[in-house]
């Protein structure tokens, strides 16, 4: 796969403006955000839930809605403590977590609005728990970076996918999209 994650972590830093502050606050909230996290997966699940098509993805598998709660807490807590400083380790997670997706058919048109739900619940539980305005800043931020992965990720896997398959150059095939497009 063409990306260096840490640098494309690196690159989405600098495009949200994360800052050495935020990335200070989101840790001193770890606890709190751990704390808060199965309640956040129970709104997160309950949303997929009431739409059809990712309804019928969470159950597809036994088990797996279940399992997906105890992944969601993890990540939830991982925005806040950074894992390894948003170092190499948080950048490879979050790849990964873009990658299953893409393998599992989750496309864009579900990952935005659903990463919409997250910043809208965490922002209401931050006000009734009288948190302050920087932390729901914070906390916004990483969430875009997050998402850029999963969105990312879609598009790698996709042009990587086309150009082995077909031999294409990376020119020819940013060409042919470009046309395609025009064509639209
Ligand atoms: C805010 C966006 C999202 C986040 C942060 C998120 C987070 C995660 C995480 C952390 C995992 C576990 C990855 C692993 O196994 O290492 C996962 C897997 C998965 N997610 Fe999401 N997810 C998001 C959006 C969605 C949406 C919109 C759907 C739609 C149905 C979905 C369905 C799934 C499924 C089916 C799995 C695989 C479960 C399995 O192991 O069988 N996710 N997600």
């Amino acid at each position: 796969m063409a990306i260096e994650t840490l640098a494309f972590l690196k690159t989405l830093e600098q495009r949200v403006g994360l800052t050495p502050e935020d990335k200070s606050i989101l840790k001193s909230n770890a606890e709190w955000g751990l704390e808060i996290a199965p309640q956040m997966a129970d709104h997160f699940y309950a949303y997929l839930g009431r739409d059809q098509e990712m309804n019928a993805i969470l159950n597809q598998t036994e088990g797996r809605v279940h399992r997906l709660h105890e992944t969601f807490i993890q990540w939830f807590h991982q925005m806040f403590t950074g894992m390894d400083d948003w170092g190499t380790e948080y950048a490879k997670c979050r790849w990964h977590i873009g990658v299953i997706h893409v393998k599992i058919g989750i496309v864009p048109q579900y990952v935005v609005p659903a990463m919409g739900v997250v910043v809208h619940e965490v922002g209401k539980t931050l006000k009734s728990h009288a948190k302050p305005e920087e932390l729901q800043e914070s906390l916004g931020k990483i969430c875009m970076i997050d998402l850029a992965f999963i969105e990312q990720a879609y598009v790698e896997v996709a042009r990587s996918a086309v150009l082995r398959e077909t031999g294409w150059s990376e020119a020819l095939f940013k060409r042919l999209v470009a046309t395609g497009a025009a064509s639209l």
